[in-house]
């Protein structure tokens, strides 16, 4: 029987239900039933009830019976106040539940939907919103309260282990995917949760590491998605994050959580910790120990999540020697309140157990093939026909293709199409020779790997496949045998690792396959394509030379095979820019000397003295050159940009731009016009150039066009003065730069703006905890 929080109250006893009649969620204030509750009862609130079917970071052999299995935590019941127990689960790319229930056939599967790397590369907010609201249904059906998604950490590092869980290393990117993804999920009326908050941009030591990060870097890069996804999107939740910033626990950062978070943003909803955040690391929540609740709560980090029995008798110990303030206390409870009443359980909602998968999978589909990036095309190669034609298809992944990432950004989605199956469903007929040998050879490998990771349990790693070796022969015997041949790059990662250098770059066994296939189709004057099926950035410029067309899939969701096929076949004309660079050498990268931190193999501080260069700010300011630009993708189709009209409008604060875009090509197709701003030289440095501004066209025919005109709030122009505490903005020349990638600006048109130079005060807030030096333009 399903939880039915109306009837449970029926049956409660008299005397329960006359107390419970002054005081009860839904009929009494918030603040009133939170004045009735004890301090034991609001340290029961403030505290989650554990991972259901954990004991701390132990798996419980015989877990009671839950309401959502696989869901990662929930609050405990009241049912004398009306309070019932609110649902959590992950994530970014889809629904995190288990699949299977005891004692049911059923199979509950959700959606694997493209990992947040590659939605963002889309450059496509409503497509983002759509594919929110699809998982926020799913998350409602399957009786789900609060999404634990958006991820949305800048990629400060291509190296991070969870980027293909965040967005980009652009603010802007990530705050507008963001907001869309959560208007998407909240329209069905559950939650979604920003995590981490903030600048959790390593998984090395992601329990302890100390960042110092200086104010104008937090404030322009770090945290500035986040402003923007709070101001647009109203989130029910924020996760804190795991690490220290400039000191201080992320969930203990009062400056952060109160004086940024709510006092200026205006953030109204509830925070919470990431599970366990505060603790320092997992060995303390083994050891019993105990996180500084009374710092966390006083600091406006209103719920404890998981929760661990500790953590409750010690909020009741701080709250009654004063160190927690009842009024911390109360407003946490109250925050919590009202998340709760808004809830689908709280509104007793039936929910069906039963989301429309199928209709899901092809919202999947579509935004794969929206996201992808087409890297390389020489001579047109692509698109190829696919019907009726023999393909040699080298690369594990090709027969395996990977969906998404691991950890608590993974989904039990029910089935993966594999780039065999893609290409098979459009009429190609897979070689023979070689799937023969692949397939028995990744089922034995991929087992192999589940087993492992089984035996490890947790988060424990992905390790990737070793490609299976071919002779020259065989690799020249399958050129003359088909008429092109692909080969799929595969990579793995998540949560609580980062990729070691290693990973950056190709493998001996890939660098090897690679080199004989394209040697012997080239040999043939036969084509060859490399797909990329990674998470997060990887090294190109040694070997991007030796195929014809490099197409960058992604992990793209359970669609993955069938949305490759629709665009190596031309069906859809791929539109999909990086929200990233890739560059040339991992050397290059600004971080790349300071990333994960010292001492290097369990770094307790990190150092982001590269300010504000982060991603392109730096590449393109410091002229170094990259393999691929932030904003870049080729198209099937080409596109001009014309008529260029920039206007300030001082009464408004706002710089006004219009511009029209136009298919110029033979096929119909989308393009992302991305506008870039310099700002003049002030007494702050600034970056080249900053995306400010960017929109997608429709889906246009052949010499057709399309007219934008957008506004810039100054204050999305003005930089932050750590010295002044403010966001000031330079008077002088502004250039306004349209293009179609950071490095291919094609209209550029200055315009003076007179302006004062501060745009707004804020507080001193989150002042670095060290002294260090910023590199500078
Ligand atoms: C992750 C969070 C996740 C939580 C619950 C943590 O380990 O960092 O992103 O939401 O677990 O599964």
């Amino acid at each position: 029987m399903r939880f039915s929080y109306i009837s449970f109250i029926f049956v409660s006893t008299v005397s329960v239900a006359v107390s419970a009649q002054q005081s009860q969620l839904g009929k009494t204030a918030v603040k009133d039933v939170v004045r009735s509750m004890s301090i034991e009862e609001k340290a029961r609130l403030l505290v989650g009830t554990g991972m259901p079917g954990w004991v701390g970071l132990t798996k419980l052999p015989d877990p009671p019976k839950m309401k959502v299995p696989g869901s990662a935590g929930k609050n405990q019941a009241f049912p004398k106040y009306h309070i019932p127990e609110l649902i959590l689960a992950d994530g970014p790319a889809g629904l995190r539940i288990r699949p299977e229930r005891d004692g049911s056939t059923q199979k509950y599967y959700a959606t694997a939907f493209p990992v947040a790397t590659a939605l963002a590369s889309s450059w496509n907010p409503e497509l983002v919103k759509e594919i929110g609201y699809a998982i926020g249904n799913e998350t409602k059906e399957y009786g789900v309260d609060l999404l634990l998604a958006p991820g949305m950490n800048i990629q400060r590092n291509p190296l991070n282990g969870r980027n293909f869980e965040y967005f980009s290393e652009d603010p802007l990117i990530s705050g507008t995917m963001a907001s869309a993804y959560v208007n998407g999920v909240q329209s069905n009326g559950v939650g979604a949760t920003l995590k981490h908050f903030a600048a959790n941009n390593q998984e090395s030591n992601r329990f302890g590491v100390n960042e110092h990060i200086s104010q104008r870097a937090l404030r322009e890069i770090y945290l500035k998605g986040f402003e923007i996804a709070v101001k647009n999107a109203q989130p029910w939740a924020i996760m804190t994050s795991y690490n220290k910033i400039n000191g201080v626990y992320a969930s203990e950062n009062k400056d952060l959580l109160t004086g940024i978070l709510r006092d200026e943003w205006k953030f109204n909803g509830l925070v919470m910790t990431d599970w366990f955040g505060g603790y320092g690391s997992e060995d303390e929540v083994r050891a019993n120990k105990v996180s500084d609740v009374a710092a966390q709560i006083n600091a406006g980090n209103d719920w404890l999540m998981p929760g661990t029995p500790q953590q409750i008798e010690e909020v009741i110990r701080q709250a009654k020697s004063g160190k927690l303030t009842q009024s911390a206390m109360d407003e946490s409870a109250g925050r919590i309140l009202k998340i709760i009443v808004q809830s689908p359980v709280f509104g007793n909602y039936r929910y069906s157990d039963h989301p429309d998968l199928k209709a899901h999978a092809q919202i999947a589909r579509q935004a794969a093939t929206e996201s992808m990036v087409l890297l390389e095309n020489k001579n047109n190669s692509l698109p190829v026909k696919l019907n009726g034609k023999k393909i040699a298809l080298f690369g594990n992944t090709s027969y395996n293709f990977i969906s998404g990432g691991t950890g608590s950004g993974d989904v039990n989605e029910a089935y993966v199409i594999s780039l065999m199956e893609g290409l098979k469903n459009k009429g190609s007929e897979i070689d023979r020779r070689l799937s023969v040998k692949y397939l028995p050879y990744i089922r034995r490998e991929d087992s192999l790997q589940i087993e492992r990771r089984k035996r490890e349990g947790g988060l424990s790693k992905y390790i990737r496949i070793r490609e299976m070796d071919f002779s020259d022969q065989e690799i020249v015997k399958a050129s003359e045998e088909n008429d092109f041949a692909i080969f799929t790059i595969g990579r793995n990662a998540g949560e609580s690792g980062d990729r070691p250098v290693s990973d950056f770059y190709l493998q001996d066994d890939e660098k090897s396959m690679i080199e004989k296939i394209s040697r012997a189709f080239h040999g043939k004057n036969k084509k060859f394509i490399i797909i990329m099926n990674i998470g997060g950035v990887i090294e190109t410029q040694s070997w991007k030379d030796l195929a014809d067309a490099v197409l960058l899939s992604w992990q793209p969701g359970q669609e993955a095979g069938d949305a490759v096929a629709e665009i190596l076949s031309g069906k859809v004309n791929p539109s999909g820019k990086l929200a990233q660079t890739f560059p040339r050498d991992y050397k290059d990268v600004p971080s790349a000397g300071s990333f994960p931190g010292t001492p290097a193999d369990f770094p307790l501080n990190s150092v982001y003295n590269e300010g504000i260069y982060v991603g392109y700010r730096y590449y393109d300011t410091f002229h170094v050159p990259v393999a691929y630009p932030f904003g870049y993708g080729l198209s099937y189709s080409s596109f001009a940009f014309s008529g260029l009209e920039t206007k300030d409008d001082p009464a408004a604060k706002m710089l006004r731009v219009s511009f029209t875009v136009t298919n110029t090509g033979k096929v119909q197709g989308k393009e992302v016009a991305q506008v870039y701003i310099s700002a003049p030289k002030g007494s702050l440095d600034h970056p080249l150039q900053e995306l400010k501004s960017f929109v997608k066209t429709e889906n246009l025919q052949p010499g057709k066009s399309q007219s934008f005109s957008m506004s810039i709030p100054y204050y999305d122009l003005s930089s932050f003065n750590s010295v002044t505490s403010s966001w000031e903005m330079a008077p002088g020349n502004y250039e306004v730069r349209l293009g179609n990638s950071s490095q291919n600006i094609v209209l550029k048109k200055s315009l003076r703006i007179s302006v004062s130079e501060v745009i707004l005060k804020t507080g001193n807030l989150m002042k670095p905890d060290v002294k260090f030096q910023e590199i500078k333009n």
